[in-house]
């Protein structure tokens, strides 16, 4: 039986995984929020404000707080909310200003009550069930702050990258081993449609980690690391980057 996304994060065994594995110091994930993360602070720091009200973020699926940890001095409120519990455990031990929660925002909608300025949502719509998607950005369009509020959402997994026939490859290997290693991917064009039939318009397109991870385990790492921080952000070969970051207003 296949896990549903929202509770393949439950059991503190996921948790510390997605700490100790995806997360330590050095690895892969790791090298990629290093190049995303002083971009992402840069995209919030230009953004309007009006001094007549809080400057809102909203970290959806907020997981351990690696995000809204980074971000949470750069607003006037922050909220975090995800669907685990454990998750939210660790994220409540990285956060000092932000306030999370536990809920699921489609049968709870009460859980957000605010417009927000910002919504960040990362590494959550690749993996969530198709059908989920949609409802998901829907909501969360229906609390976007209007007209300068913004989605900053990433797919960390780009079916037009050069990590592709690693994904092939492993695939078909997990079809005999069964690890439950989670290898979707979406391709720039169904990402671009989804957003945009659930009502954001994308504004920036950014770009991050355009070689093949396998490098990063090889004695070319120092290199494959320079080549792609040198090619990271926004160029014209976005459409290739492993892993896409947009940012979305509402239409
Ligand atoms: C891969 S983690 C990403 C966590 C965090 N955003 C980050 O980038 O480090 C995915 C998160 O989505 C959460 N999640 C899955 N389904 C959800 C749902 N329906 N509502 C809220 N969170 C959900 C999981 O509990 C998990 O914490």
């Amino acid at each position: 039986m296949t896990t549903r996304y929202s509770e393949r994060f439950q059991d503190s065994a996921s948790v510390a995984d997605y700490e100790s594995k995806e997360y330590r110091a050095g690895s892969y994930s790791t090298c990629i929020w290093d190049l995303q993360r002083p971009q992402v602070e840069k995209i919030i720091a230009d953004l309007p404000r009006s001094h007549a009200r809080p400057f809102r973020l909203l970290d959806f699926a907020c997981g351990t707080g690696r995000v809204i940890s980074a971000l949470e001095n750069q607003v006037d409120t922050a909220e975090g909310i995800d669907i685990s519990e454990n998750m939210v455990a660790v994220a409540r031990g990285k956060c000092l200003r932000a306030q999370l929660q536990v809920g699921d925002i489609l049968s709870q909608p009460e859980l957000l009550r605010n417009k927000y300025d910002v919504i960040t949502a990362f590494r959550f719509l690749l993996n969530v069930e198709p059908d989920v998607r949609g409802k998901i950005l829907r909501r969360l369009r229906e609390i976007i702050a209007e007209p300068d509020g913004r989605l900053i959402i990433n797919v960390h997994g780009n079916s037009h990258s050069l990590r592709h026939p690693a994904i092939l490859w492993r695939r078909w290997r997990e079809r005999a081993q069964k690890t439950g290693a989670m290898l979707n991917e979406m391709s720039p064009r169904d990402t671009k449609q989804l957003l945009r039939t659930n009502g954001f318009e994308i504004v920036r397109q950014l770009g991050f980690g355009v070689l093949p991870p396998t490098l990063y385990r090889t004695p070319l790492r120092g290199l494959a690391t320079a080549i792609d921080a040198a090619l990271s952000g926004e160029h014209v070969w976005n459409d290739c980057a492993i892993d896409m970051l947009f940012v979305c207003r509402a239409i």
